[in-house]
């Protein structure tokens, strides 16, 4: 489904070179869930960005359903990203402008599929997350914890094959958490979403397939490999 090599990614900061990842591989099989853990700076958001085509690596290579985001234009990316890929920001970055149903329509309103559908679907989703009553509130009417409700219930309309989430719950209270949660993990389940979910939550992290670690931008472990570099030990009897 998915698989990055070599990213690298260096920020030019006070004309100085800052890299905030380096050389990190992995590939990802579909149908599954990977969580992405790490401390506060360590490269999660800026990973997840360059795997999903958001942002561009400085170099290193990224792979989606054998298409080569990295050598793709701003617009081929834009196909690629409406065709297969949601994403829920760490910012819920909805439009202001927009009420949360017209938020959520966002992403299919621009396939042209016909209007009652999609709102249709966007209500349904919209309750799925417990906020039939603030469909028509604009994002500053909401809360934060329902700014990302709706966020999330974007990222699911248009069924995207990979589904790239930071920090999905980190606003939200342990039982609302829970609950948005079981959405994601329910569409892994009967839609085979693959699910790529950044989180600072061990609850969260031990419910995926595998646990990928990042430490100053590079991988410091990954459960899937069973290999553990920083204290160069072999997890779970796998050689590395
Ligand atoms: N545009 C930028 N210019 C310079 N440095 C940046 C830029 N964006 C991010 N960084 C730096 O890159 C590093 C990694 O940032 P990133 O947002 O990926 O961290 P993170 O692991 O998601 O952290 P958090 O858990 O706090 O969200 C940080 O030290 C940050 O200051
Ligand atoms: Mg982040």
């Amino acid at each position: 489904m998915l698989r990055v090599e070599h990213l690298t990614k260096t920020y030019q900061s006070g004309g100085r070179p800052l890299t905030v990842l380096e050389n990190v591989s992995f590939g990802i099989e579909p149908g599954t869930t990977c969580a992405i853990i790490g401390s506060s700076g360590s490269g999660k958001t800026t990973l997840l960005g360059l795997a999903a085509g958001l942002d561009r690596a400085t170099s290193g290579e990224v792979y989606l359903k054998n298409h080569a985001l990295h050598q793709l234009d701003e617009d081929d990316l834009a196909v690629i990203r409406n065709r297969h890929i949601g994403f829920i920001f760490q910012s819920f970055q909805l439009i202001p402008t927009l009420t949360a149903l017209e938020n959520v329509m966002v992403p299919v309103e621009l396939r042209g599929v016909s209007y009652d559908y999609v709102a249709g679907e966007a209500q349904r989703l919209l309750s799925e997350v417990g906020l039939e009553g603030r469909i028509d509130h604009y994002p500053s009417q909401l809360s934060g914890g329902e700014q990302q409700r709706v966020a999330i219930a974007r990222a699911f309309i248009h069924k995207p094959d990979i589904l790239f989430a930071d920090e999905p719950t980190g606003n939200l209270d342990s039982e609302t958490g829970e609950q948005i949660e079981d959405i994601l993990f329910d569409l892994n389940k009967k839609l085979g979403t693959t699910l790529v979910i950044v989180t600072h939550d061990p609850d969260l992290a031990a419910r995926c397939d595998r646990v990928i670690r990042l430490k100053r931008g590079v991988i410091a472990s990954d459960s899937a490999s069973g290999v553990d570099s920083e204290n160069e030990k072999v997890v779970n009897g796998v050689a590395p």
